[in-house]
């Protein structure tokens, strides 16, 4: 079997290239990346050459992902994207190009090559936001509501691989998760910005009062979602991927602290996200009656592996806080990171 993943370079992207690998001993992987700020090829560091190839490439460019895309491809995994809300509120422009072209181009291109089946990768996010202390969570029914520049985008890729299939006739399945935590994850987004910044005392900044509400999910439980969708999923469904672990983004920063044994009076409250969600919750009932598939990890022991590989990936942290990153942190948190 052959597969194609895009953003193959980023957090969940990688992730997810280790587990197909693993998953079915006969299954070679193209990785396809452009290797932006989020990108990192240190991430698909150590795999077999004989069973996977990288090829750095912009999912906007045609003649690079025809190049790219193997003629007897199995499948398409679209993870590559623009993925941090807080940059898509300082400029929408290069979510529209990446999440919504870059996906219509390899549609084309999985039209043309006749692939198998398309993944694409989107996010609850697309959902909207669900009141407070209502109990009520997403579903496959519930209505597009995007509220920020990057969810309009991903809410917009789902809409053209919904027309590519109703139009051509290519076999599509669509995934929305949850908030993603676990190694590798760029430290613009919550958990490892507050691991990195805790690791070396600097201030924990908290968007207003702390109490939006994420429901977290562990990589590898994502990563094995997308799988059981590849292999099980019907041709044409959206699958909700949630692991029923709803928690205020207070008291996931007052877990990490608790596990490096650092004081909260590190948490320093900012001015809040314009258009913040208040928060997501998913209902995950139909991918364990139609997929078989549940999350394994629970959050106790995901955030330890989680802190502990930054610990021990002190290097792998200090290349990536550097030039650009050390910018936008001023721009959105209003500090300097000091270190
Ligand atoms: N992180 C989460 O919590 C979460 C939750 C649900 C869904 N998702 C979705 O999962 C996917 C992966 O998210 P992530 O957190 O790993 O993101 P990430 O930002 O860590 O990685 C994105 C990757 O895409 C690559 N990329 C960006 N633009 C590209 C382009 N034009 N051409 C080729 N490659 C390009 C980057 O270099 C990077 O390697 C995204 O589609 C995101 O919307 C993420």
């Amino acid at each position: 079997m052959n597969i194609f993943v895009t953003g193959a370079a980023g957090f969940i992207g990688s992730a997810f290239v280790r587990h197909a690998l693993a998953a079915d001993a006969g299954c070679s992987v193209v990785s396809f990346d452009l290797l932006t700020y989020a990108g990192n090829i240190e991430n698909l560091a150590g795999l077999d050459p004989r069973r996977h190839f990288f090829i750095k490439g912009d999912i906007c460019d045609r003649t690079a992902v025809n190049e790219a895309l193997p003629d007897d491809c199995d499948a398409v995994f679209n993870f590559a994207a623009e993925s941090h809300v807080d940059r898509s509120i300082l400029s929408a422009d290069d979510f529209v190009r990446t999440n919504v072209l870059g996906t219509q181009v390899l549609l084309d291109a999985a039209r043309e090559k006749k692939v198998r089946r398309f993944v694409q990768i989107s996010t609850d996010e697309v959902m909207g936001s669900l009141p407070e202390n209502s109990g009520e969570s997403f579903t496959e029914a519930s209505s597009l509501r995007p509220n920020s520049p990057y969810a309009a985008s991903k809410a917009a890729a789902e809409l053209f691989v919904r027309a590519a299939r109703q139009t051509h006739g290519i076999d599509t399945v669509v995934t929305r998760c949850g908030n993603n935590y676990g190694p590798r994850q760029f430290p613009e987004k919550l958990v490892p910005l507050m691991i990195a910044n805790a690791l070396n005392d600097q201030p924990l900044p908290v968007y207003g009062d702390g109490l939006n509400v994420r429901d977290w999910i562990y990589v590898d439980d994502h990563c094995s979602g997308v799988w059981a969708a590849f292999e099980k999923g019907r041709n044409g469904a959206v699958y909700n991927f949630g692991s029923r672990c709803e928690m205020t983004n207070l008291e996931v920063v007052r877990s990490i602290l608790d596990l490096l044994g650092k004081p909260y009076s590190l948490i320093k409250f900012v001015d809040d996200r314009p258009g913040h969600d208040r928060r997501y919750a998913i209902d995950p009932s139909l991918v364990e009656r139609e997929l078989g598939w549940k999350a394994s990890v629970s959050w106790d022991d995901g955030l330890k592996k989680t802190v502990q590989w930054y610990d021990e990936n002190k290097p792998w942290i200090d290349g990536v806080r550097t030039g650009e990153y050390r910018s936008f942190y001023k721009a959105v948190y209003g500090m300097d990171l000091a270190k």
